[in-house]
């Protein structure tokens, strides 16, 4: 029996959860929406344009990813989400200002039919950040627990088969992992305390997880990184993914710092700044807020060029990021980076990025992707971190304390090679006619 057979089907509706509906979130349901009208391409989007070769180069046969593995439909799709500010899909989107009047008109009503759940929301997470659509509770356990019913109710009233949930809120200020993370045990010990050091978006994943549902954090703060939640992750079979949307600046760090090394090109110094006028730029603008961004954008450089086995490359890499808030830019950010690199007898050179990109326009096929991989990991029965969608986070989660892996192209390979394989069919290895 080839593990094709195993896989179950992707049959009826899947329900496509986000807390927080902001500029990322309302460009993900207005991007599908389009798709499902046939107004849009899926542009980005792995799941949908990506193929995948089977066998050896001389076989020719490269199909689209969607039509080799079974995702679920587009058009199964139905969404909802939680957010403390009350504003509809409609109005969120049109706040956010990432897209044009004329895309949002064709599919206003269907944005307008989202209306946010009341979100678990404390301010203290995200200080420049103030709603009034929120969850109250004896404690973090009875917080959880209307999360998990808000998930049924969900279920039923859309009449799903499956759900699937995705962070897209706001980034929470920066913690370590605390004695409350350390095993599942303590951590619901913790809801029931009210331990300050559990997060609403670790609240999410708890009740996430209890109703044995797929949840991928797209934002940097540990949220799912965190033993307790490994744990109840293994005991209850459920995929968990994160974390941070790899996009922008650091998407291309990943792709340029893979190359210099390949050709052992040293590096003496990366300094990467960005305006961005959203509401994440505000949200971030918070020095705590920020402290996550910055640990999750920092570390990429490091598991990449390895300046430990490359001293004479990249011991003395100097790596700086800077996020700068600044309105009149809204989600269009632009993003300068100077990069020192130095060749042969250490003859310096440099490079100059300057980046105007589109926020959520990068994040948008993202979401989609970890959405439909993630409902099929479930239906494939894996469970606890998925490493194989490194491919989408600037700072990848890894089971048993292994290193992550942050250059792209291995990214990409090991999501493809993990498809292949759940497959039945052979990884691809490029020896010789591979
Ligand atoms: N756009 C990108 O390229 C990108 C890349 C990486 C990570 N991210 C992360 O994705 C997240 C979303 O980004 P965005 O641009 O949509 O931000 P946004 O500010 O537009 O939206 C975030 C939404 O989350 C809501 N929220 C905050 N706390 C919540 C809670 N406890 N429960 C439910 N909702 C909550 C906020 O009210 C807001 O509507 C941020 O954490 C951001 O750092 C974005």
């Amino acid at each position: 029996m080839s593990k094709k057979d195993v896989i179950a089907e992707a049959k009826g509706k899947l329900g496509f959860l986000t807390p927080g509906m902001g500029a990322v979130a309302t460009t993900t349901y207005a991007g599908i929406l389009s798709i499902q009208k046939g107004i849009s391409p899926p542009i980005g989007s792995l799941t949908q344009m990506g193929h995948i070769r089977i066998g050896d180069r001389s076989d020719d046969d490269q199909p689209l990813i969607k039509d080799f593995v079974p995702l679920a439909d587009l058009n199964d799709i139905v969404f909802g989400g939680w957010d403390p500010i009350d504003d509809n899909a409609y109005e969120a989107a049109v706040r956010a200002g990432v897209l044009e009047p004329h895309h949002l008109q064709p599919i206003r009503e269907e944005l307008e039919n989202i209306k946010p759940m009341s979100a678990v929301f404390e301010q203290s997470w995200v200080k420049n950040l103030e709603g009034s659509n929120t969850k109250k509770g004896v404690n973090k356990l009875d917080l959880a627990e209307q999360l998990m019913e808000d998930m049924e109710q969900f279920k039923k009233t859309h009449n799903c088969d499956r759900l699937v949930i995705v962070w897209c809120g706001s980034t929470e200020a920066h913690q370590e992992i605390q004695e409350v993370h350390k095993s599942l045990e303590a951590f619901e010990n913790g809801l029931k305390n009210n331990d300050p050091n559990i997060s609403p978006s670790q609240i999410y994943a708890y009740a996430a997880i209890s109703k044995e549902i797929p949840f991928a954090n797209g934002a940097p703060n540990l949220s799912v990184d965190i033993p307790a939640i490994f744990e109840y992750a293994e005991k209850n079979n459920v995929p968990i993914a994160g974390k941070d949307f790899k996009t922008g600046q650091t998407l291309l760090k990943t792709i340029l710092a893979p190359g210099f090394k390949s050709r052992l090109l040293g590096l003496n110094g990366w300094f990467s700044t960005n305006i961005l006028g959203n509401r994440d730029g505000e949200v971030l603008d918070d020095p705590d807020s920020f402290k996550s961004k910055e640990v999750s954008k920092l570390g990429v450089l490091e598991t990449i060029l390895q300046p430990d086995k490359y001293p004479d490359l990249y011991k003395d890499l100097y790596h700086k990021v800077r996020i700068n808030y600044y309105p009149p830019r809204r989600d269009n950010k632009e993003g300068w980076d100077n990069i020192d690199i130095f060749g042969w007898m250490q003859y310096p050179m440099q490079i100059k990025i300057d980046f105007l990109c589109r926020d959520s326009i990068l994040a948008a096929p993202i979401v989609l992707d970890l959405a439909l991989f993630m409902d099929l990991a479930k239906r494939n029965n894996q469970k606890g971190v998925q490493e194989w969608l490194s491919f989408y986070f600037k700072s990848p989660q890894t089971s048993n304390n292994l290193m992550p892996e942050n250059d792209l192209f291995i990214q990409q390979t090991k999501l493809k090679n993990t498809l292949r394989v759940w497959m039945g069919e052979e990884p691809i290895t490029h020896y010789e006619n591979n």
